[in-house]
C-alpha cells in the first residue's frame, strides 16, 4: 500500500493552528516524579505499515509512557493465558475514572476492562502467576515486540509513585479482599508501578505498537506477537476503554483505537494503515493529554483517515 497523504505537511499545519493559550492542562503531579517535565513538550510521530516515519517536535525525546504501558501488560497476559483472562476482567468501558474504586465493590472485584487502574493490576497478578521473573519477562517481551532494546524501566518513577501510590492500594485490597487476586499485594504493585514507568520516545512507541496496525505482526521486525483475532480484540478494547471517562468524546472527534497514559502520550491506530504516538506533557480534567488529544483530531479531520 502506497501512502499519498503528506503527513509532514498536515504536522506543521495542525501544530501552527495551535496557539500557546490554547493549552489550558495541567501536568500530572500526584506522582511527584512527573511534576518534574517540561509541559511545554510537543512529539508527533507517525509510522505507516510500509515503514515510512513522519516526525515532528520532541518525537524522539524519552518520556514516561504510564498507562499506555497497560496495552503490553494485556498484550503479554492474553498471549500467555488466552481468552481465560476475560473471567477476571472485563471489555465494558467503565465510564468513570481510571483510579476509581466506585465499580469495584458493587461489582464484586471484577474491573470493567484492562485499561483502568483495577484492571490492570489484576493483569498484573495474572503475569505474575505465570512469569518466572515478571519484571524482567515482561521487559524483555516489549523489546522483542518492539525490536528495540534500550527500552527500559525508570526506577525514579516506580519508586515515587510507590510512595503515593494509596488509591491502587486500596484497589488491590479490594481486589484481593474480593478473591481476584492470587499473589501478594506488594509483588502485585510492584510490577503495576513499573510497568507504568516504562520510558519511551514517539519513535519507539509507534515500533512497539506497530503490531496492532498489522494484524497483530510487526511489520518491521516481520515477528508475530499476536493473533490477528487478538489484535482486533486489542483495538477494539482500546476504541472502547483507552482513555477512561473520555473514550466515547475520544472516539466521537478522533474515531480510532487509542491508548493515553497520564505522562501525556497518547498512542492510536489505523489498522492497516498506520501507528501515531503524540506527546504532550499537560493533561485535561480526565488525565488525558489535552494537545494531543487536538492533534489527533486535527489529523483525522484533515486527512478523513479514521476507522469510520
Ligand atoms: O496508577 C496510576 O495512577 C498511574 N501509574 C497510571 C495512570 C495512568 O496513566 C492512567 N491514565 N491516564
Amino acid at each position: 500500500m502506497i501512502n499519498t497523504i503528506d503527513y509532514q505537511k498536515i504536522f506543521f499545519e495542525i501544530t501552527s493552528d495551535f496557539k500557546e493559550t490554547d493549552d489550558i492542562g495541567t501536568i500530572a503531579t500526584y506522582i511527584p516524579e512527573l511534576g518534574k517535565v517540561n509541559p511545554k513538550k510537543l512529539g508527533i510521530h507517525l509510522t505507516t505499515i510500509d515503514n515510512q516515519h513522519y516526525a515532528f517536535g520532541d518525537s524522539e525525546e524519552s518520556f514516561s509512557i504510564q498507562s499506555v504501558a497497560k496495552v503490553l501488560s494485556l498484550t503479554l497476559a492474553l498471549k500467555i493465558m488466552g481468552g481465560e483472562i476475560w473471567k477476571r476482567v472485563g471489555v465494558e468501558p467503565s465510564g468513570s475514572a481510571f483510579n476509581s474504586l466506585v465499580q469495584l465493590e458493587y461489582e464484586k472485584g471484577i474491573p470493567r476492562n484492562p485499561f483502568i487502574n483495577a484492571g490492570a493490576i489484576v493483569i498484573c497478578d495474572i503475569l505474575v502467576s505465570c512469569l518466572d521473573k515478571p519484571k524482567q519477562d515482561l521487559l524483555t517481551f516489549i523489546r522483542e515486540t518492539s525490536g528495540i532494546d534500550s527500552v527500559n524501566y525508570s526506577y525514579q518513577v516506580a519508586e515515587s509513585e510507590k510512595k503515593c501510590g494509596y488509591r491502587n492500594y486500596a484497589l488491590v485490597n479490594l481486589m484481593k479482599d474480593f478473591g481476584n487476586i492470587h499473589n501478594d499485594i506488594d509483588i502485585v504493585l510492584d510490577l503495576y508501578f513499573y510497568l507504568c514507568s516504562i520510558e519511551m520516545t514517539c519513535k519507539q512507541l509507534t515500533q512497539s505498537f506497530m503490531f496492532l496496525a498489522s494484524g497483530g505482526v510487526n511489520p518491521i521486525t516481520n515477528q508475530s506477537v499476536i493473533s490477528p483475532t487478538r489484535a482486533k480484540r486489542i483495538n477494539s478494547v482500546m476504541l472502547m476503554c483507552g482513555f477512561y471517562d473520555e473514550a466515547g468524546d475520544f472516539a466521537f472527534k478522533v474515531g480510532l483505537p487509542g491508548k493515553s497514559g497520564v505522562g501525556g502520550g497518547i498512542v492510536a491506530i489505523h489498522p492497516g494503515k498506520f501507528c501515531i504516538a503524540v506527546w504532550s506533557p499537560k493533561l485535561n480534567a480526565n488525565g488525558n493529554s489535552y494537545k494531543g488529544m487536538k492533534v489527533l483530531e486535527a489529523l483525522t479531520s484533515k486527512t478523513q483517515c479514521s476507522i469510520f
